[in-house]
C-alpha cells in the first residue's frame, strides 16, 4: 500500500504560523509520526510539500504512474482557489482525503468553499495536526477492506 502525503503553500512554516490556528508541531514533528504510524500499520508513505499550485498538480499527476493507493492532502489556500488540483485528481482518478488542521468552517467565510471536497474520499477538517494521523488509519482501514473485496 503507497499513500501520498502533499502538503500546499505555508504549510512548511506549520509550528510557527499562526500557532493560535495551526498549534506549535511542525511539519517535521508531523512527517515523523506519520512514518511511524505508516511504518506500524504496514504503508509505504512519500511526502512532498510545495508552496506551488503547478508543482502540486504535477506531483497529483505522477500517482498513477507511481502506483499511489491513496493521497491524504492539505491544499492550503489552493483549497479555495484551485481548479487545476481538482482537474489533476478527477483527471488521475487516484482517491483522496483532504485535510485541514483548522476548522475552516469557523473561520472566514472564503474559506468555507473547496473546490476539491466533492471529489474527496473523506475531509477532515479541524482536528490539529491529529487529523493526518487519523487520515491515514481511515486510508488504511479503507484500502484492507477493498483488498478483502477483492
Ligand atoms: C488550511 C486552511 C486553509 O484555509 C488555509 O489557507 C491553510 C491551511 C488548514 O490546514 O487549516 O493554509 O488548509
Amino acid at each position: 500500500m503507497h499513500v501520498l502525503v502533499i502538503n500546499g503553500p505555508n504549510l512548511n512554516l506549520l509550528g510557527t504560523r499562526e500557532p493560535e490556528v495551526y498549534g506549535s508541531t511542525t511539519l517535521a514533528d508531523v512527517e515523523q509520526e506519520l512514518k511511524a504510524l505508516a511504518g506500524d500499520l504496514g504503508i509505504q508513505l512519500t511526502f512532498v510539500q510545495s508552496n506551488h499550485e503547478g508543482a502540486i498538480v504535477d506531483a497529483v499527476q505522477a500517482t498513477r504512474r507511481d502506483g499511489v493507493d491513496h493521497v491524504i492532502i492539505n491544499p492550503g489556500a489552493y483549497t479555495h482557489t484551485s481548479i487545476a488540483i481538482r482537474d489533476a485528481f478527477a483527471a488521475v482518478g487516484t482517491p483522496f482525503v483532504e485535510v485541514h488542521v483548522s476548522n475552516v468552517f469557523a473561520r472566514e467565510e472564503f474559506r468555507h468553499h473547496s473546490y476539491l471536497s466533492p471529489l474527496a474520499s473523506a475531509v477532515l477538517v479541524g482536528c490539529g495536526t491529529l487529523g493526518y494521523s487519523l487520515a491515514l488509519r481511515l486510508v488504511h482501514s479503507r484500502l484492507i477492506d477493498a483488498a478483502g473485496r477483492g
